[in-house]
């Protein structure tokens, strides 16, 4: 995930270099690993460099910038290609005729650089972007106008892509979406592009949302739209009514709430090219050959720790024996890991220090290492052997919400491919993964819930196989941020200590889903509870009569165990979410809290 913004000032618009780099600041959210602009003015004037917007700006010559009107600019979660500067965008051909900013993935970039490079062309990155400012080149060579030499530029793209071109020679930016966000402004006196109304509202709220395989052409006079034929298309405009200061939460209160939203598209971003719904193959090329011959050992902390817990379960299932140590507790020293043996670290930051130590100890007795993260270039990503990136993009909220569901996913992915067990069954129920979250999302009763059990005593959380590390979750979700008592367990654990903690003031949210073997022991359980006068909310899909023994029910789709774990996740991350709105507590930002953990 990456942020996108191009402007195209009028006569009397605003210097451009002023509106990217406001743009740029309210995308930083997006990524912040590098962050670049080009100016057009008679030739294409480039600036990049790797770092947080603050570096740009301190690294701009200002005293020969100012007055241009057009321009684009990136601030960059990387994918492909650690950050530097040579990695920042905008990407230029060989000749700067042309800059380019995207966000997405191009899945054929190996392809076409392997094609552009055995015609001469030399890269400067090692970036999938780099490859379209050399096609569109190549098709401006072959004597092709600005326009048809970019369109047919992109029409050898696959894979997702918001893309926007600046040209040395015409004053325009040129843009294209496929299945990444892009969105147009309009203003009096110039039009605006962005991966995000945010980028330039403060300019304007009068917005079109381009669709997918539209192009857009921006010049100080009109703004076109045109699809795949070429010919124009007549778009609505919307007028957004944010607030400005809103703005970097898209509208939303806080970004946990945005990320718990963004979760429909975190997963199609894990999954993206790496399923393949005909035969139930999955495709982790990052992981090259590697299939372990013996013990998997998981290490990781909190949130990632419930993730390989997962992880752990998947693999044990499939005849893979697995474990999971919180990394805090793994000891190379009592536990046997040798040169045979394959550690994966699962870590969001790639920086906590708990499981950097012990993938440092893993690495230093010879064993194969994994990292499982979301940060490209992180200490995890760097150190270890193999890198399995869960693509969730940027989270800023502290509370973990959509990279517990990336990861989650990703280890299933992971799981499938180590153990060689395919099913065209498993990639049909992960691929529904996401429209199964967003119903949630539109339908949730969540906050009724937390309004109703809001100032309970504390919160207890339940439930078997796949289901234990999503009430160990939802019990830390709920902890984090609204500073409450709330603790998750086994569901066949209450009866062995727990219960006697149990009260009317204790509501208890169990996740049964299924109508199977644990489905039916996990509802005894809770009628264990439930005749003792605790309120009762199950998450369920309604396979199971659960719902006869509960207070208040939270739907979700129905589907196996595994995936189901990964919806029913979200019902209690938004319990957690509307609990703490109701005390104000500072959600994105809790007390004695930090998202990334370096000390032990
Ligand atoms: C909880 C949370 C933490 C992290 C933990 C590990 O919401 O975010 O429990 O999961 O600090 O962090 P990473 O995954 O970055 O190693």
């Amino acid at each position: 995930m990456c942020g996108i913004i191009g402007y195209v000032g009028a006569e009397h618009g605003d210097d451009a270099l002023e509106v990217l780099l406001d743009g740029l600041s309210q995308l930083e959210y997006r990524g912040y690993d590098s962050a670049g602009i080009a100016l057009a003015d008679g030739g294409i004037n480039v600036h990049k460099c790797q770092g947080e917007l603050s570096a740009l700006k301190s690294a701009l010559p200002m005293e020969r910038l100012g007055g241009e009107k057009i321009g684009i600019g990136h601030t960059r979660w990387s994918t492909h290609g650690p950050p530097s500067d040579a990695n920042s965008h905008p990407h230029t051909d060989m000749d700067e005729q042309v800059a380019v900013v995207h966000n997405g993935i191009i899945e054929n970039y190996q392809q076409l650089r392997d094609d552009l490079t055995d015609a001469g062309v030399e890269f400067q990155s090692d970036t999938d972007t780099e490859v379209v400012p050399h096609l569109i080149a190549h098709y401006r060579d072959e004597g092709l106008d600005y326009e048809a030499a970019f369109r047919t530029a992109i029409n050898r793209l696959e894979g997702s892509y918001a893309i926007a071109a600046v040209f040395d020679g015409i004053e325009a930016v040129y843009a294209v979406r496929n299945e990444s966000p892009l969105v147009l402004g309009i203003a009096d006196d110039g039009y605006f592009l962005g991966s995000d109304v945010p980028a330039f509202i403060k300019y304007t709220d009068q917005v079109i949302y381009l669709e997918d395989g539209q192009f857009a052409r921006l010049t100080p006079t009109e703004l076109v739209v045109t699809g795949e034929n070429g010919r124009t298309i007549e778009t609505s405009i919307e007028t957004i009514n944010w607030d400005p200061e809103d703005a970097g939460k898209s509208g939303y209160d806080h970004y946990m709430l945005k990320e718990i939203n963004e979760q429909p598209t975190a997963l199609r971003e894990c999954f993206r090219g790496r399923l393949d719904e005909l035969t139930g193959r999955i495709e982790l090329s990052e992981l090259g050959a590697l299939k372990p011959d013996g013990m998997v050992t998981f290490v990781a902390c909190g949130t990632s720790y419930h993730a390989a817990m997962v992880g752990t379960r998947l693999l044990q299932e499939r005849g893979v024996p697995a474990q999971a140590f919180l990394a805090s507790e793994f000891d190379s020293d009592a536990v046997p890991i040798d040169s045979e043996s394959v550690v994966v670290g699962v870590t969001q930051s790639g920086e906590t220090a708990d499981t950097m130590r012990a993938l440092r100890e893993a690495n230093s007795v010879g064993a194969t290492t994994v990292a499982v993260t979301n940060v490209v270039g992180s200490s995890a990503a760097r150190e270890t052997d193999e890198v399995l990136y869960i693509r969730a993009g940027p989270e800023i909220s502290v509370a973990a919400t959509k990279t517990f569901a990336s990861q989650q996913a990703a280890l299933t992915l992971l799981a499938t491919v180590f153990s060689d067990q395919y099913s065209r069954k498993l990639v049909q129920e992960l691929r529904a993964v996401p429209d199964q979250i967003q119903s949630v999302l539109d339908t949730s009763s969540a906050r009724e819930v937390a309004e109703t059990y809001h100032g309970s005593d504390a919160y207890f959380f339940i439930g078997r196989g796949y289901h234990y590390p999503v009430a160990l979750e939802g019990a830390l979700k709920m902890k984090e941020i609204t500073y409450t008592h709330a603790e998750g367990f086994a569901a066949g654990e209450l009866k062995h200590g727990p219960l006697a903690l149990v009260s009317e003031d204790t509501p208890i949210f169990a996740i049964v889903t299924g109508d199977g073997r644990l489905a039916e022991k996990t509802i005894s359980n809770v009628k264990e509870v439930e005749a003792r006068g605790t309120p009762v909310v199950a998450v369920t899909d309604g396979e199971s009569n659960v719902e006869r023994y509960a207070d208040h029910v939270l739907k979700v789709p129905a589907s196996s165990a595994v995936t189901s774990s990964i919806v029913a996740n979200v019902q209690l991350q938004l319990v957690a979410y509307w609990t703490a709105n109701e005390f104000g507590r500072s959600i994105d930002k809790p007390r004695n809290l930090a998202k990334s953990v370096t000390v032990e």
